[in-house]
């Protein structure tokens, strides 16, 4: 196998608190590495750098673990600009128009949905993003997810079934029986694809008991469970993915004391989705105060047509140091090691010798500059084994 030996990284981020500088970033300064195709092998001082059969100068740039995105909902046809256009002009934001990708979604060639969802994987990659989960959720039929699960295949090995996104127009008059479709056929027929389960659980798609039930079902067929919880209202969706030991909860853009004390008491991470909030024009909640409360955060671009069509962490990250009261530090952390600890990986999200080579390069010396020069891609090269 071929190794490589980075020199010259002005400040290298390993998340590994025993490396460096002993804080979370785990830091060293004037730093190398060495790497094969599969793994980081050694981390230490510039000058003690052992030779290798390749050579990679970073010329006093700093690097990072290679961002992981937690949250997407890449594979789907169609756009809403509409949608978020009336909501920058006050209109609120209720899911109603996830019935419109599911019915773009549904006529769309599979052979379509496959070069789009190639084109925001590309996006996500260039900006250094080197783990992306992806979640079904946007035909709701047995055949349709399990399209769409598939599909998902071909980009992760953490997809999740989201087959419970909202109730579709045929069974609105018997959700009881759509939910009984999500919980019974369409599980098993996408289960075999997928690592995860999620449940949209708020106000105007699914209920603390449906969520409930179903979560339940897919545990059972050996899913692991994640949750869409209180993005819309103080709804319970933070508390069932608690008692279920959901992975993670994402949105918690409405988190009540009795959440915060149990998330704190919990495994589950929370996941911060400000791209939500930036595109729905909502409050953004803050980080500071479950960050204070010693909650696990992540930060991922929940990249969707209706809510959050980003493709870029590196402004996900920004929006939370301006708008969510988190350091740079603690963003960076978040979209890294925060994501791969809410996909429950111990591979990814830090650069420990022994972790997968996934890394970035950055055009610049110091990570700060991910936020601080928001907007502009600062990847000057991905490492992704
Ligand atoms: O994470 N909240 C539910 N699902 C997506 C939005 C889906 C849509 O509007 O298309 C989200 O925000
Ligand atoms: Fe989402």
């Amino acid at each position: 196998m071929t190794t490589r030996v980075i020199i010259n990284i002005a400040e290298l981020t390993t998340n590994d608190a025993a490396l460096g500088d002993g804080s979370p970033a785990g830091r060293l300064f004037n730093a190398a590495m060495v790497l094969d195709e599969q793994q980081v092998l050694w981390v230490g001082a510039n000058a003690d750098a052992p030779d290798a059969d390749e050579r990679i100068d970073a010329q006093d740039c700093a690097v990072i673990p290679g961002f992981v995105d937690s949250h997407t909902h890449l594979v789907f046809a169609g756009e809403r600009s509409d949608e978020f256009e009336a909501r920058m002009a006050g209109e609120p934001y209720d899911g109603g128009g996830i019935a419109r990708t599911v019915a773009a979604t549904r006529a769309a060639s599979s052979e379509d949905l496959r070069r789009t969802t190639q084109q925001r994987v590309d996006a996500l990659r260039a900006g250094g993003v080197t783990t992306i989960e992806i979640k079904s959720g946007y035909e709701l039929t047995v055949e349709g997810e399990k399209r769409l699960v598939g599909l998902a295949k071909e980009w992760s090995d953490d997809v999740t079934f989201l087959g419970a996104h909202v109730v579709p127009a045929e069974f609105s008059h018997d959700r009881d029986a759509y939910v009984e479709l999500v919980g019974g056929a369409m599980l098993a027929s996408c289960a075999p694809k997928c690592r995860w389960a999620d449940v949209f659980c708020d106000a105007g798609a699914f209920s603390v008991d449906e969520a409930r039930s179903i979560l339940l079902r897919a545990r059972n067929a050996g899913l692991g469970l994640r949750v869409h919880g209180n993005q819309l209202g103080d709804t319970g969706g933070v508390a069932l993915a608690v008692e279920l030991g959901a992975s993670s909860v994402d949105h918690c853009s409405h988190v009540n004391d009795g959440d915060l004390e149990a998330l704190a008491a919990s495994s589950t991470v929370a996941t911060l989705l400000p791209g939500a909030e930036f595109s729905t024009k909502s409050p953004y909640p803050s980080a500071r105060r479950l960050l204070d409360a010693g909650v696990t955060v992540a930060l991922a671009t929940d990249c969707n047509p209706g809510t959050s069509y980003i493709t870029n962490m590196g402004v996900v990250i920004a929006l939370a140091v301006r708008e969510m009261g988190m350091s740079v530090d603690e963003a960076i952390w978040a979209a890294t090691l925060g994501g791969a600890l809410a996909l429950q990986r111990d591979d990814i999200g830090h650069l420990s010798p022994g972790a997968r080579a996934h890394l970035v390069i950055l055009d610049a010396p110091r990570s700060a500059h991910v936020a601080y020069r928001v907007g502009s891609t600062l990847v000057r090269q991905v490492l992704r084994d």
